[in-house]
């Protein structure tokens, strides 16, 4: 099976990849991920995207798109993906059609975790992610076990640098701009579920597993 996970930061794409693809078998390919392991072993792309990422906007696409490329490339891959934060421009789409044809790829759905923006900017202020295994943990939402400390590795847990107030304004009004005609390019190929991402976790988890098993063509 392969899956775009679509939605605004904040939505829970990733916190919904992570327990998906152990529930459904498949790689969890985060392009937000990818990059910030480059921006922390100070590789040559890390070091062209860091001031984007810091400043909430996008990574041109060129850079990003042959990231994915190569992460294509690995074997994994072939038992079937999540894509979470990638394609996030209609540029970046388009590159992703001309590649799952290169691979013989095809996506079957696409999640669009519609979330309202009062909750996003609670959900990101309030965010931890682990060092280590990139983990998802909420202060009040979902707290760890230990302070600080990720439930799943043991790793310490850290805010990231763009969750500032003024950064997350700004991914939102990015995302608005270049990311939301997302939904309906994939609405017109028939692929798009819309998925109510405001819920709890564990509902949004369900749908989607749920949803994901179901052979007609999506209904929004
Ligand atoms: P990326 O890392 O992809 O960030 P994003 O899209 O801004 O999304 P987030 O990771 O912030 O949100 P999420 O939907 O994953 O939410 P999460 O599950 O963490 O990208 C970062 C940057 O990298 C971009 O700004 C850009 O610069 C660059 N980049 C990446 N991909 C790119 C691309 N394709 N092109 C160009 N540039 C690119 O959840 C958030 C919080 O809410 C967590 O604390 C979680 O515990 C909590 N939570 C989640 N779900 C629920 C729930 N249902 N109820 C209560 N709390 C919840
Ligand atoms: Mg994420």
């Amino acid at each position: 099976m392969k899956i775009i996970l679509l939605g605004p930061p904040g939505a829970g794409k990733g916190t919904q990849a992570k327990v998906l693809s152990q529930r459904l078998n498949l790689v969890h390919i985060s392009t937000g991920d990818l990059l910030r392991q480059n921006v922390s072993k100070a590789t040559q792309l890390g070091l062209e995207a860091k001031d984007y990422m810091n400043k909430g906007a996008l990574v041109p696409d060129t850079l990003v798109t042959s990231m994915l490329s190569e992460r294509f490339n690995q074997e994994d891959v072939k038992k079937g993906f999540i894509l979470d934060g990638y394609p996030r421009t209609l540029k970046q789409a388009e590159s992703l059609d001309v590649l799952l044809k290169e691979k013989q790829y095809k996506i079957d759905k696409v999640f669009y975790l519609d979330t309202s923006e009062k909750i996003v900017v609670q959900r990101l202020s309030g965010r931890l992610v682990c060092s280590k295994c990139s983990a998802n943990f909420h202060k009040t939402n979902m707290p760890p076990k230990k302070d600080m400390v990720c439930d799943a590795c043991g790793a310490s847990l850290y805010q990231r640098q763009d969750d500032k107030e003024e950064t997350i304004k700004k991914r939102l009004q990015v995302y608005q701009q270049e990311s939301a005609p997302l939904i309906e390019y994939y609405k017109s190929k028939g692929k798009l579920v819309r998925v109510d991402s405001d819920q709890d976790a564990n509902v949004v988890l369900e749908e989607i597993i749920r949803r994901s098993k179901e052979n007609d063509t999506p209904k929004v």
